[in-house]
């Protein structure tokens, strides 16, 4: 274990080395960490794996490298969306001595997917040398992408939680219905009442115009803000649109199949969005923090 402990030490060393060639985009946003971005609801069904997967593509259309982590426990996630059927997943990590850069499958426009398979649900009774050896083998990715976006399941489960609050950065999506909003707010309530302080973000899909998303935002942020103490943001909406579906069917993701259409270009403009506020912000958030929160939370023992 010692020697595991080692080689990660080394692995930061290297990977701090080596991040010597930050990327640049035409708004010369800079990203020499990589940032951590979980992507998650109150309520299932309200968009998360589809704008993960345009998020993420977007952002490497930028000209950053992404990584899309689907850390859902449900079956058929980015899979399904994207056609693509992982050979490996998180479990082969835990149970075989398989490297993380073995697991990581292709996607579309050169963003790299990792599945958690049957391994997210193992991460609950993990054991203290399994947990070692994936933080060692997540640790590596640092010297490969500039975004780990998390698209986790829905709702107030542990291993939905620990994933959230290990991130610094967290993207909460909703719809417009009741259940959907009451939902994000048990979520945020969690969040607050766990997490402690973190930038929480929060798109608005499926609205009908941005009227709509307006009100919703503010309904919730006043709510936030009154009950909770806790400053939200709003990232940006998206329309209800058919698009998202018929993407969906053809198994290619929106902002590839419709790069004109208003919802590419709303995502467009949330990839950008993000890239800009970590510019302007001094929190530093990079996949070394998420790794040691994502241990403490995982160890039996807890901090
Ligand atoms: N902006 C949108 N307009 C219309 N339909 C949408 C939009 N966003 C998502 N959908 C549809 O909503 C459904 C759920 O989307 P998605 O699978 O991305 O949600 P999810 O939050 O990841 O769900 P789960 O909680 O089951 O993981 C899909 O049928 C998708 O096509
Ligand atoms: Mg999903």
């Amino acid at each position: 274990m010692r020697d595991q402990a080692e080689k990660l030490r080394q692995l930061i060393i290297e990977s701090k080395e080596k991040k010597n060639n930050p990327i640049y985009n035409g708004d010369n946003v800079i990203i020499d960490k990589t940032r951590v971005v979980a992507v998650t609801s109150g309520k299932g069904g309200v968009g998360k794996t589809n704008f993960s997967i345009n998020l993420g593509i977007s952002l490497s259309k930028l000209g950053y490298k992404v990584l899309v982590f689907d850390a859902d426990l449900g079956l058929a996630n980015i899979d399904v969306i994207l056609g693509i059927i992982p050979k490996y997943t998180i479990a082969d990590i835990l149970n075989s001595d398989k490297d993380i850069l073995d697991i990581i499958t292709e996607g579309p426009n050169g963003i790299k997917l990792i599945a958690g398979g049957s391994g997210i649900k193992e991460l609950i009774n993990i054991d203290s040398e399994k947990l070692e050896n994936l933080v060692y083998q997540l640790q590596k990715l640092e010297n490969h992408v500039d975004f780990i976006i998390i698209d986790t399941g829905a709702g107030l489960s542990e291993t939905v939680l620990n994933f959230v609050n290990s991130s610094d950065e967290v993207i909460l999506i909703t719809t417009p219905e009741p259940t959907s909003l009451t939902d994000v707010y048990a979520m945020i309530k969690t969040l607050k009442i766990n997490g402690g302080e973190r930038k929480l973000s929060v798109v608005i899909n499926k609205v009908e115009n941005s009227v709509e998303a307006d009100e919703v935002f503010e309904r919730l942020s006043k709510v936030s803000s009154k009950f909770l103490n806790t400053k939200i943001e709003k990232l940006g909406h998206l329309n209800n649109s058919k698009l998202v579906m018929q993407s969906v069917k053809n198994q290619n993701p929106l902002v590839l199949l419709y790069p004109n259409s208003s919802i590419a270009k709303k995502i467009n403009g949330i990839a950008l969005k993000i890239c800009k506020n970590k510019h302007n912000s001094s929190h530093e958030s990079n996949i070394t923090n998420f790794l040691n929160k994502f241990k403490s939370l995982f160890t039996k023992e807890g901090i």
